[in-house]
């Protein structure tokens, strides 16, 4: 690593929709961009493209301080590690996060809690529904599980209104909310 890299601010992309070039990668994609453009090292996840199963409730983390399963979480955790500010993206499946998010999330039980204090978040959430509240027990999860590990909640990008492939395209004021959420995320 080259010292210009090492005094740059990175942010961790994590995509929770399993559909690749769907409304969640773009919207995270927005965000990693405006991460770029204001000097960041960007780097980018697929959950579904990872192995990473749901927390057993063995509690061998509670024990001996690491996960019994042998899969992707520890190299994830790693990256989440080196990264500063996170963006953090699931669209909405039955009010809640997508189940590769859910297990991702249900993972962080094993991890070092001090890991999330201060860590700066963008979470990027799009939902077919018009009505944005129908995103509320998502944003509400999200609220309460970082207030609870005391990482900074910097902002919440919402897409309502969209449920095909690439249709948060049509709605160029989001992308660009999304964009701007990056760039502060590292600017300020
Ligand atoms: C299994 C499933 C459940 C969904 N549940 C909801 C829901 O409860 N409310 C809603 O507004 N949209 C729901 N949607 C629509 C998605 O949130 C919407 O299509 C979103 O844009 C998908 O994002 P993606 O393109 O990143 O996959 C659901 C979609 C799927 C596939």
């Amino acid at each position: 690593m080259s010292a210009n890299e090492a005094n740059r601010k990175r942010m961790l992309g994590i995509v929770g929709s399993p559909r690749r070039g769907g409304n969640t990668e773009i919207l995270v994609d927005e965000v990693l961009r405006g991460a770029e453009e204001a000097g960041a090292l960007v780097e980018k996840v697929i959950l579904s493209e990872l192995d990473i199963a749901p927390c057993r409730a063995c509690d061998t983390c509670r024990k001996t301080g690491q996960c019994a399963q042998r899969d992707d979480m520890p190299a994830l955790l790693e990256k989440m590690e080196r990264s500063q500010a996170w963006v953090l993206g699931t669209p909405v499946y039955w009010w809640g996060p997508t189940a590769q998010f859910k297990a991702f999330l249900d993972r962080w039980y094993g991890s070092n809690y001090a890991m999330f204090k201060g860590r700066r978040i963008i979470l990027t959430i799009p939902l077919e529904d018009t009505d944005a509240s129908t995103a509320r027990h998502t944003v509400g999860m999200f609220t309460d599980a970082l207030a609870y590990l005391k990482a900074e909640l910097f902002a919440t990008v919402l897409a309502p209104g969209v449920l095909d492939r690439g249709q948060v395209r049509e709605h160029p004021d989001v992308l660009e909310a999304a964009r701007r959420a990056g760039r502060a995320a590292i600017e300020k």
